[in-house]
């Protein structure tokens, strides 16, 4: 595997999951993968989970590690090619890019929707220019329409806590006074149609992902029958995919708290366990209540953050060096 930036990358899920326990059994076995590499990882966005356990998975490779925070001490970077660069960005994505790659052998990219486009969002405009002009392997810390490393320790963590060998799992829309990216319900939904469980998702009208993320999954729209006899709900805000309603992609349509994952609407699962990819906003997108309570997951689903960036680096490791 050279690049990572969507479940089809992976050669075979199931062998992806099995080498996943495999480095979480055994952490520093394949330190000798990483010596003499290194690892740069650029954020064009804020971050906790991903810069702390993609460094440690690098880390327990045996890489040397490099962290850029383009927007703190960096030049300012242009984006667009053509435009006269009188104002205040004093670099161009397009050196920046095959400079940064002089420096590592393996990049980590971390590039937000910007809202601007659609099409510029989806097809990966900024993610895409790292992976032509990098000429390195480049994994995805979250571009903008897709969050795979967080699918991935998604699923790894619903093989842990899974009771029966196909679970129902539930993706729900919750409400958040910000407008964010679709990029962690894309990734979901992708992994979980690729994967053994019964997937349903649940929003309000409006709030459809695009049918590329959704392909057979069921869409729920009542949030209570969606609900019915889940064995995992995994809450998350998203906003406008602009689907059915072009014009207003990257909009908030609802704040709709009638869709805060609570204590009741837990009631109608099977006793399902509480997921989220984190940060989370309590109160807004699940209680107080639901996101301490022993069925909730969410630090044992931060905490495999390492193991799925630790099995893409393996594989990239493994497979270009
Ligand atoms: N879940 C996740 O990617 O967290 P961060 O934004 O803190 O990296």
């Amino acid at each position: 595997m050279r690049h990572f930036t969507s479940v089809f990358d992976l050669p075979n899920l199931n062998e992806a999951l099995k080498q996943a326990a495999e480095v979480k059994k055994n952490p520093f076995g394949y330190e000798h993968l990483g010596k003499h590499k290194t690892c740069l990882l650029i954020f064009f966005n804020n971050s906790l989970r991903t810069r702390l356990s993609t460094q440690k998975a690098a880390r327990n490779l045996g890489m040397d590690v490099i962290v850029l925070d383009v927007n703190q001490g960096a030049w300012k970077l242009e984006t667009e090619r053509g435009v006269i660069m009188d104002g205040d960005k004093s670099e161009h994505l397009l050196e920046a890019i095959p400079v940064m790659a002089q420096y590592c052998d393996v990049l980590g990219v971390r590039s937000f929707a910007r809202f601007e486009s659609r099409e510029d969002d989806y097809t990966e405009k900024i993610l895409n220019q790292f992976i032509k002009y990098s000429g390195k392997p480049v994994f995805s810390m979250e571009a903008a329409t897709g969050h795979p490393l967080q699918a991935l320790a998604d699923l790894i963590t619903i093989e842990e806590h899974k009771k029966v060998e196909r679970p129902k799992v539930v993706l729900t829309w919750a409400p958040h006074p910000r407008a964010l990216p679709q990029a962690v319900p894309n990734s979901f939904a992708d992994f979980m149609n690729e994967a053994n469980v019964d997937f349903v998702i649940t929003h309000p009208e409006g709030y459809e992902l695009d049918p590329k993320f959704v392909r057979g999954a069921k869409v729920e729209y009542n949030q209570k029958k969606a609900f019915e006899g889940a064995d995992f709900i995994y809450a998350k805000n998203w906003s406008c995919p602009g689907v059915t309603n072009p014009d207003k992609y990257g909009q908030i349509l609802s704040k709709d708290m009638s869709w805060t994952v609570d204590t009741e609407h837990m009631n109608w699962t099977n006793d399902a366990k509480f997921m989220h990819c984190l940060p989370v906003r309590r109160n807004m997108i699940v209680t107080d209540d639901v996101i301490e309570s022993p069925n909730s997951i969410v630090i044992q689903e931060a905490a495999n953050r390492v193991v799925s960036a630790q099995t893409v680096l393996k594989m990239i490791l493994e497979s270009e060096f």
